[in-house]
Formats: C-alpha cells, structure tokens, sequence
C-alpha cells in the first residue's frame, strides 16, 4: 500500500495542536470581517503571504498579532471545530490541543469566553465528528511568572475542563525553573504536566533538565535535543515518558525536520509521537508530518504504528478508552498486514 494511503486510514492520537495555530487564512478573514477588524489583507493569498518565517522568534511575531480575530466565543469554538473537522477526516481518534489563554485575556477578551468557545467545540465534535479531545492549557514563556500564576488561578473555576498545563513561546531566556511554583501549584490542583523544549534552544540541556528533574513533567513537547545528554534519555526511557515531536515546523523553525534524530529515538524504544504545531502556518495536519517523517526517515509501516501506539499510550486518557483505541490501531495494522 503507498505510504500516503497507509498513514490516511491509520487511527491517529494528536498531542501537540496549538489551537491557535490551526487559524487558516480563509476563517482569518472571515472572522476579521464578522468582528469589524481591518487587518490590512482582503485575500487568502495576500493573509498567507503574512505566514512567513524562518525561526521560532519570526514565527511568534506573526502568530501572536493574527489572534487579534478572535474576540467572541463564537470565534473560539467556530476555530477549534474547524480544526476538529479537519483532524476527523484524517482520522484523529483523539486530541489533546494547547490553546494560551494570556494572549487573549491580555486583549480584553474574558478567560471564560475562550475556555467555553473551546470546551463546546470538543464536546460537538465527540458527538458529531467522532473525534474527541481535552485541553491544555499553556503558559506564555516570555510573560513574567507572576502572570502565569494569575492565569492558572483564572482557570481553577474552569478546572473541570482543563486537562493539563503546558509551556510554550519563546524559550530564550526562559527557562522551565521559573514557573517551577506555577506548576508545582498546577499539579496540586490535579492538572497534568508538559511543557515544550523546543529544538536547538540556547541551554536546551538544562532545560530538559529542568523539566524532567525540577518538575516533574509527564511528557516533553519537542525535546529530541535530549540526545545531547544520554543521562537524559535514560530518564525519559525509565519514565516512559512521551516525546510530542513536530518535523514540518521544525523544518520551518530550524531548516530541518530533524527525521534522523526523531526516528533514532524511536527505534531506540522511546515513546516518540508526531503531532501537527501549528499546522495553519506550517502547511501540514498530522497525516502530513507522518508522511514527512517516513519519507526522510524510511519509516515501516509497523514504525508508523508505533508511533500511534506510542501516543495513545502516553495520552492522558482514562484505561479503558485507551484501551479501545489501541485495539483500533491493532485492527487496523493486521488487516493492513502491518
Ligand atoms: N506556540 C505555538 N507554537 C509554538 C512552538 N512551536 N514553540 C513554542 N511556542 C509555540
Ligand atoms: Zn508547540
């Protein structure tokens, strides 16, 4: 079977969605028309033109301004469902997505009309779609900690329908230590843990570090610098923690998909995944990413349900949902000879 079609029917479990990454250029002018906002472009071509980078810095300078169209509730739901439409005719089973609810608090628009937005498209796509999901909620980097830990306790009232706390932006500079009370605090309150570090990172060692021993995370989103230091990986191995990794925008942040790294890891027994980012402005849905990766890695079919394996088992899903969707995944790779 022609990898494209394999990775098509293949059931899927996404753990490293930005919602807001997901905003395409069509519902971008759509929303700045039905808000009233000039956002300087009238056609899909000249919005995508806008998306436009070479780092992760140039990619953030892009990203955080393009939020300006999400106001409503409305917004926020009608931008995850069409994420989740998108996700279900791939064949995402399940999704854990991050949204960063700073940026739009830091806006004026209220916590409750993101988190409700966002809560009520999951809860149609699992009925409609067939696709379920859970949020998590992440923390701004480059913000000063007290606003993290003010946004955490914004979101205790809604704490029912938070699943995680993660850690996104811009790493430079901002290490995991300095929310180590934010966190700390989070899983008191019974949230789990991630947080990105991202690739090629200024002390990237030390933040993994940080993450895995000061912390305590769960699973790393990115993280495959690890290999720097073997002490690391041993770690995550002993762990069995998930690694949340993202080939087509690593390619746009670093110029490289970084496939032989990723695929090492892999064969190496790491509870490696791939996942989408930012999928609105690096070109390419889950299904995209694992066909990248198993071109420039020469992936198996068996090592493409692996990695589906992988994420399913270290999502944070009750056992016996999990347990369904990994005997979708068995189904699927036996009837496929996999
Ligand atoms: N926010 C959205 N995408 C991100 C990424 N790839 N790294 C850090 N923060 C992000
Ligand atoms: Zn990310």
């Amino acid at each position: 079977m022609d990898i494209a079609d394999f990775v098509a029917g293949l059931p899927k479990c996404e753990l490293h969605l930005h919602l807001e990454g997901t905003l395409e250029p069509d519902l971008k002018l759509a929303l700045a028309a039905r808000n009233g906002i000039d956002i300087g472009q009238t056609t899909v071509e000249q919005v995508r033109e806008t998306y436009r980078f070479d780092s992760l810095a140039s990619f953030l300078a892009v990203y955080y301004p393009a939020m300006d169209v999400l106001v409503t509730e409305q917004d926020f739901y009608d931008l995850a469902y069409a994420y989740l439409t998108r996700a279900a005719a791939q064949n995402v089973r399940y999704a854990e997505v991050f949204f960063d609810p700073q940026v739009h608090v830091g806006r004026g628009v209220p916590f409750e009309s993101v988190v409700r937005g966002y809560h009520r498209a999951l809860q149609d796509a699992e009925r409609g779609l067939g696709v379920a999901g859970a949020l998590i909620m992440c923390i701004v980097r480059d913000l000063p900690a007290d606003s993290a830990m003010a946004t955490l306790e914004a979101a205790l009232p809604y704490k029912d329908l938070i699943l995680g706390l993660g850690l996104d932006s811009d790493e430079r500079g901002n290490p995991p230590a300095k929310f180590a009370e934010v966190f700390s605090r989070g899983r008191a309150e019974g949230l789990r843990l991630t947080m990105h570090c991202d690739i090629d990172q200024q002390n990237t060692t030390e933040h993994i570090r940080q993450a895995l021993e000061d912390i305590g995370v769960e699973r790393l989103d990115h993280g495959t610098n690890m290999v720097e230091n073997p002490r690391l990986v041993e770690i995550v191995r002993q762990r069995g923690l998930g690694l949340t990794c993202c080939p087509i925008s690593n390619r746009f942040v670093t110029g490289d998909t970084k496939a032989p790294v990723i695929a090492a890891l892999l064969r190496d027994g790491i509870r490696v995944t791939v996942n989408s980012d930012d999928p609105a402005y690096f070109g390419g849905y889950v299904a995209e990413n694992l066909v990248t990766l198993a071109l420039a890695a020469d992936l198996t079919q068996a090592e493409l349900v692996q990695l589906e394996r992988n994420a399913f088992d270290v999502a944070w899903l009750p056992d016996d949902r999990r347990a369904g969707y990994l005997a979708e995944l068995d189904a699927y790779a036996a009837q496929a000879g996999a």
